[in-house]
């Protein structure tokens, strides 16, 4: 039987950890834990095990009925679902909800939560979602120009009566969610919007924008710049000292400047040509800078005003994702401009306070460290879409304190004996001793390869020192398969490791195994020896015992090893 992945909090085993949570009654919401921030469903911390449905596989009941069942079966206990404002509101005024009911009615008949996502007037920075009756009428609802002078079907933020009409919809919407779910909690957060920012230019270059461009940075954002100056995101800040510091004046003189107009912008292609190292480094820094701000600025304005109305009806958490610069993107508009990258992160907050999270799309190889930018300033992380990479699951959740972790397109691959299912089970196995421990420094996560030199891990009073020890023996927890993986897979992973009171750990690993030798980094005895050695998983809150390990599979009491895809409770202890 799937364990329940409503997380117990309040458990026997973690007496010393306080019981947050709030009352079952209180609706889904964000709560501090330590440095990190939590989803709270029901009371309880949820660790969002997800993936998002490809972008119309929720337009009709009957293309998502087989479906439902495959996710529940690959570990999933929450989905991420589209819904189209063209769909929605066909004709201006006329909401149809019938739709959200039905995936609703059949995420909780397959013990699912859901993660709405509204795409309203703009998904990959298009207005494709946007209603008929919206995309019409130009005049009322504009679009943006290009330097080209042409325009596209990309609706401006200088719009109000587009941003009114969205945040009209959207508070719909949200009224609906609360009517039909708001003792429920089957929706338990809400993305706004789809990867918005201007593509095909680095800003919108219509006469109101140009207007807005040349006219005084707005003071309501120079003063939290000013405000917030020490914990601004240092390529931010450091754009800022490099044009003097300036607490006001037009974009280009407090940011620098925009795009020459020498410069035509073709879509994703490198502009101008790059070295090799300009390569790897420029998608780490801003380039033309007062025009993604300012874009920034502007997106963050309209969105934040849809999240506000939204909120007024139903304020569970909101968020905006972000289409990321790459290296062979790193010009705004080759991604779109003024969308919720790192480096306007501050900008979005200054504009849009109603917003709970910045979300990245995380499909870049360097999962880590653009995780580590998402962090900055206590936003918290959820991947709203990424590859189906087992390891970055650990990662995520043991490393980065993550809400959730969600793979796009979750139904072409969503499988029962997948490495992605594997490290979910690992995740919900554990799942109250993480989320009890996320954002203290009793929890860590790590990768581990093959060939690399043992790592050491600071954890509980110990050093913990990881060798990896490769795919080893299948998993036996009931249920498990061994996951079907690629020869590049199998030599690499991760584990994630829990001190969970003095001298007991939970554990566990995907990908391969690790050998874990503890070495005490406090006064005492200083041998190590195993006490229970438990491979098990947590069933509503309480540890339950699969299998009490010894003999063979713990080398007659000295060799600890974690295999791949277990979860381990493990006692330690010291002698002379
Ligand atoms: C990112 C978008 O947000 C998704 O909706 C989808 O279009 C994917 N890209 C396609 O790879």
């Amino acid at each position: 039987m799937r364990t329940s992945l409503v997380l117990a909090a309040c458990l026997a085993a973690f007496a010393a950890v306080p019981c947050y949570g709030q009352s079952a009654a209180a609706i889904p919401h964000l709560e501090k834990h330590g440095t990190a921030t939590q989803l709270i469903v029901d009371g309880q911390p949820f660790l969002a095990l997800t993936g998002e449905l490809g972008n119309n596989s929720a337009t009709s009941l009957e293309f998502i009925e087989p479906i439902w069942p495959k996710l529940a079966a690959g570990n999933l206990n929450c989905v991420l679902a589209a819904i189209s404002w063209a769909q929605m509101e066909p004709a201006e005024g006329r909401y149809e909800f019938a739709l959200v009911d039905g995936v609703i009615d059949e995420a909780r008949r397959h013990d699912l939560k859901l993660v709405f996502l509204w795409f309203g007037s703009w998904k990959n920075g298009l207005s494709s979602y946007a209603p008929y009756w919206v995309k019409q009428d130009f005049q009322r609802f504009p679009r943006i120009r290009l330097g080209t002078g042409k325009s596209m079907e990309l609706l401006s933020t200088f719009g109000d009566a587009t941003r009114d009409a969205d945040a009209r919809a959207f508070r719909a919407l949200m009224r609906h969610i609360r009517e039909v779910d708001g003792t429920r909690h089957t929706v338990v957060m809400v993305q706004v919007e789809n990867e918005v920012g201007v593509l095909r230019d680095s800003r919108d270059r219509s006469p109101v924008a140009n207007q807005a461009f040349s006219a005084p940075v707005p003071r309501e954002l120079m003063d939290y710049l000013q405000k917030h100056r020490d914990t601004l995101a240092p390529e931010l800040r450091e754009l800022w000292t490099a044009s003097g510091s300036r607490t006001s004046g037009s974009w280009e003189q407090v940011f620098g400047p925009g795009k020459p107009d020498s410069v035509s912008m073709p879509i994703q292609t490198t502009a101008p040509p790059m070295t090799a190292e300009e390569h790897e480094s420029s998608w780490r820094s801003l380039h033309w800078p007062s025009d993604e701000i300012f874009m920034a600025w502007h997106y963050a304005r309209y969105v934040g005003k849809v999240v506000a109305e939204g909120k007024q009806e139903y304020a569970i958490p909101m968020f905006v994702n972000a289409w990321l610069q790459q290296p062979n993107h790193a010009w705004p508009g080759t991604y779109p401009s003024g969308g919720p990258l790192p480096q306007v992160h501050d900008i979005w907050r200054a504009g849009a306070p109603a917003i709970d999270m910045l979300a990245p799309d995380l499909y870049l190889q360097y999962f880590d460290e653009v995780s580590e930018r998402f962090v900055r300033n206590a936003n918290p992380l959820f991947i709203p879409e990424t590859s189906a990479n087992a390891s970055n699951v650990l990662m995520a959740f043991g490393k980065f304190n993550a809400i959730g972790f969600s793979p796009f397109f979750i139904e072409r691959t969503v499988a029962p004996d997948t490495d992605l299912a594997a490290a979910y089970r690992v995740v919900s196995n554990l799942a109250p001793a993480i989320a009890a421990h996320q954002g203290t420094p009793e929890i860590a996560a790590i990768r581990t390869r093959q060939g690399d030199p043992p790592a050491k891990l600071a954890l509980g009073g110990y050093t913990l020192e990881l060798t990896f020890t490769g795919r080893g023996r299948p998993p036996i927890a009931p249920n498990a398969q061994a996951p079907q993986t690629s020869q590049q897979e199998a030599v690499q992973g991760s584990a994630i490791f829990v001190a969970a009171a003095p001298n007991e750990f939970f554990m566990g690993a995907v990908g391969g195994g690790v050998r874990i030798a503890f070495t005490p980094t406090t006064p005492g005895p200083s041998t190590v020896g195993l006490g229970d050695v438990q491979e098990g998983r947590f069933v509503d809150g309480k540890w339950t015992v699969v299998r009490q390990l010894g003999g063979d599979d713990t080398g007659q009491g000295e060799i600890l090893t974690l295999r791949p895809n277990t979860t381990l409770r493990v006692t330690v202890y010291r002698y002379e």
